[in-house]
């Protein structure tokens, strides 16, 4: 009876062990810090995985990469997802049709907002949180508001953007390096 409680006890335990190696290696894998492009550029953006994401956010969340953007510069019946998210969640009112600017700044040229928005790490930070001049939140965890953007919503978009780009010069999205 005794040794039979204790085998018990002892798978128990082996399960328990089980779990909390689970959240150790959780916690060991690679994941992008996001900084709020509001206040002085160091607060941290929390935009956490959801049951909900899809492989690309996934690896967005875990590398930086937007898996996306190579994705839709060669192929741009594809991007037109992208666009068709602009111009469903009203970007187009401040962006323009075609993202060129009109009360809001080109997002097709050369003149970048905040430097950082060369990488899509800067950009989607600025588009999921928002900033001090003019840019709404728009990412749905920040504004706990579901009828927001998903990370893939915004992903989607920018893989668009990028295509769209008409500035000239290097593409330093199209060569970026997934975060250790
Ligand atoms: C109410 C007007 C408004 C709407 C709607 C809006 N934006 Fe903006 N957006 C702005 C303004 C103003 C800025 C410049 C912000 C700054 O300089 O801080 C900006 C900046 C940006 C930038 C950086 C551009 C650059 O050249 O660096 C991106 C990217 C962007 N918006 C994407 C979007 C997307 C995607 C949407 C829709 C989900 C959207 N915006 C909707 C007003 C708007």
């Amino acid at each position: 009876m005794v040794s039979k409680k204790l085998g018990k006890a002892r798978s128990i335990l082996a399960v328990l062990a089980l779990g909390g190696a689970m959240v150790v290696s959780g916690n060991v894998a690679a994941e992008c810090k996001f900084v709020s492009t509001k206040g002085d550029g160091t607060q941290p953006l929390i935009i956490k995985p959801t049951d909900k994401d899809t492989p690309e956010a996934k690896q967005f969340l875990e590398t930086c990469v937007n898996p996306y953007t190579k994705r839709f510069a060669n192929d741009p019946e594809a991007a037109k997802a992208g666009k068709k998210k602009f111009g469903y969640y009203s970007c187009t009112q401040c962006h323009g049709g075609n993202a060129g600017g009109q009360t809001g700044p080109s997002i097709t040229d050369d003149r970048w907002q905040y430097a950082k928005h060369v990488t899509d790490k800067g950009m989607f930070e600025t588009i999921a949180g928002g900033s001090d001049a003019g840019m709404p939140t728009w990412h749905q965890q920040p504004s706990e508001n579901p009828e927001l953007l998903s990370t893939d919503d915004i992903l989607q978009i920018m893989g668009w953007l990028r295509s769209m780009y008409k500035g000239g010069g290097d593409k330093p999205w199209l060569d970026e390096k997934p975060v250790q």
